[in-house]
C-alpha cells in the first residue's frame, strides 16, 4: 500500500472515533459504600497473560473505580449477544442521588468467593481479587485482579473432541465494535498457524 492511501491521524488528540476496533463486552460487578451492588459495562478489557489475571480500563468518575478500591474485589460477567439490552442499562447514567435505578431489572445472583453479583445467564464468571490499581492513563486507570473463581456455562465450555465450530453456532459472542456497534459473533476459521509455532 502507498503512503498516498494513508491517513494520517492527529495524535494530540483520541483516535478512537476515526474508524473501528474490536473488542469483548462484559459487565465488572462491585459493592457500593450504601451496601448495594453494582454492574457497568466495560469493553476495554481483557486477560492479562496465562495465569489467570484479568485487567480492565476504568476512568476515576465511575463508581466502580472506587468501589473496587475500597473493596479490593470485582466481579465479571460474559452476556450473551441475546443480553445486549440489559449490558446497555448497566452503563445508564446515574442519578443526582447517584443511584442507577436501571439496575433494578438486571437478574443478577452471588458470586462464590467475593462479596459481588454477577448477571444471570452470561456464559462465561470470573470473580476477581484487587490485584493493583495502575492511574494515570490520561483520565483513565488499568484496574488489574487476580481471579478467585470462575465458571463457564456448559453449553460455552470447549470440550475436546468436539467442534469449536459448533460451539460457536451453539453459543455465539457478543463484541463491541468501538464506537458504538455490536456484533454477534457465530461463525469462525481456525487460525493458520504455522507448523512448529508455539506460544
Ligand atoms: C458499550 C460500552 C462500553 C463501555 N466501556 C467502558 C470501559 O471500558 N471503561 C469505562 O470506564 N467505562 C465504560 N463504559 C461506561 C460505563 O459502563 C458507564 O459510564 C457506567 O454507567 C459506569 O457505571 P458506574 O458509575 O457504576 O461505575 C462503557 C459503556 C458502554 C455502553
Amino acid at each position: 500500500m502507498s503512503d498516498a492511501e494513508l491517513v494520517n491521524l492527529d495524535v494530540n488528540q483520541p483516535l478512537w472515533e476515526h474508524f473501528f476496533t474490536v473488542a469483548p463486552l462484559i459487565l465488572v460487578g462491585t459493592k457500593e459504600e450504601d451496601g448495594n451492588y453494582d454492574l457497568a459495562a466495560k469493553s476495554q478489557c481483557t486477560p492479562l497473560g496465562k495465569s489467570n489475571y484479568f485487567g480492565f480500563v476504568c476512568t476515576p468518575h465511575h463508581n466502580t473505580y472506587h468501589n473496587i478500591k475500597r473493596e479490593k474485589v470485582f466481579t465479571v460477567s460474559f452476556p450473551h449477544p441475546e443480553q445486549i439490552i440489559l449490558t446497555s442499562l448497566s452503563a445508564a447514567p446515574r442519578c443526582d442521588d447517584h443511584s442507577k435505578p436501571s439496575l433494578a431489572v438486571l437478574p443478577t445472583f452471588s458470586a462464590t468467593m467475593v462479596d459481588g453479583v454477577l448477571l444471570k445467564d452470561a456464559y462465561l464468571y470470573l470473580e476477581c481479587q484487587l490485584d493493583r490499581i495502575i492511574d494515570n492513563f490520561g483520565e483513565n486507570s488499568l484496574i488489574t485482579g487476580k481471579i478467585v473463581a470462575a465458571a463457564v456455562q456448559n453449553k460455552a465450555l470447549r470440550l475436546s473432541g468436539f467442534d469449536d465450530q459448533d460451539l460457536l453456532l451453539k453459543a455465539p459472542l457478543l463484541a463491541y465494535l468501538s464506537p458504538g456497534r455490536y456484533a454477534k459473533i457465530a461463525h469462525s476459521n481456525s487460525f493458520p498457524f504455522h507448523s512448529g509455532f508455539c506460544q
